[in-house]
């Protein structure tokens, strides 16, 4: 049985003391939802103020190299110090605003991995790749080159994020029949490069616009098995509702 799971991308968002207060209702309410993992994706200079919340929590970036001469960076041994259990992986964001490449991904991915801390592998088509029909290609090219070179025992821990890229901060959310097509897709891939079992135990998460209404119905699709939430992630009501929708 795979996990259900709601996340919550803070991104580049909240003081110290509105994560600390976020933080802490999400997780005064997360303990009362049954059956649902609660994740959350502050900035990292937060993460060891949340993480002695014990909320579970993950970094939204990291520089795959142990350590040296790396002005700026944060390596995973050190944020996994600070308390990150996951890290995010190709968030659009990264690979737009970034320049973050496939190699550079899959870097990270084997960086993660070696650390024994989780991926929450993010992929998703932009705008024009959606309206030219080839989203299918184009997502599970972007598991092939970045993520589907790892072991079959490293695949069943991690976690894939379909977020696409035309329903990121746009209010425009992927239909039902949208996202389960894709997250059944995805599924299938796995079970082709690995096994039925591995992708029957794969956690497959939405995001882009999930909120408050369109949560539960999302939810309720048999290959979406829960969200990465950005903008409604920042209030910790909706966020709440968001992991109450199953
Ligand atoms: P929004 O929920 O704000 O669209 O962001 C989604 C996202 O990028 C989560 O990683």
């Amino acid at each position: 049985m795979r996990n259900k799971i709601v996340a919550g991308n803070w991104k580049m968002n909240l003081l110290l003391a509105e994560a600390i207060d976020l933080g802490r209702k999400i997780k005064e309410a997360a303990s009362e939802i049954e059956g649902v993992q609660v994740l959350l994706f502050p900035s990292s200079i937060y993460l060891k103020s949340l993480a002695e919340i014990a909320i579970p929590v993950g970094a939204q970036n990291f520089y795959p190299a142990e350590n040296g001469a790396f002005t700026g960076e944060i390596s995973i041994s050190q944020l996994k110090d600070c308390g990150a259990t996951h890290v995010l992986i190709g968030h659009s964001e990264r690979r737009a605003i970034f320049g973050e490449q496939a190699d550079f991904l899959k870097q990270k991915v084997d960086s993660a991995i070696a650390h024994k801390i989780t991926p929450v592998f993010c992929c998703g088509e932009p705008l024009e790749i959606r309206e030219a029909g080839t989203e299918l290609v184009y997502v599970k090219r972007q598991l092939e080159e970045s993520l589907f070179h790892i072991l079959p025992e490293n695949m069943q821990n991690c976690i894939v994020a379909y977020e696409p890229v035309w329903a990121i901060g746009t209010g425009k959310t992927a239909t039902v029949a949208q996202a389960e097509e894709m997250h059944r897709s995805i599924r299938n891939w796995i079970t082709e490069k690995y096994t039925e079992t591995i992708a029957q135990n794969c956690s497959i998460i939405y995001g882009g616009s999930c909120n408050v209404s369109n949560a539960q119905e999302l939810f309720s699709s048999p290959n979406v098995d829960g969200g990465l939430i950005g903008g409604a992630s920042l209030q910790a009501e909706s966020f709440i509702k968001i992991a109450q929708s199953f």
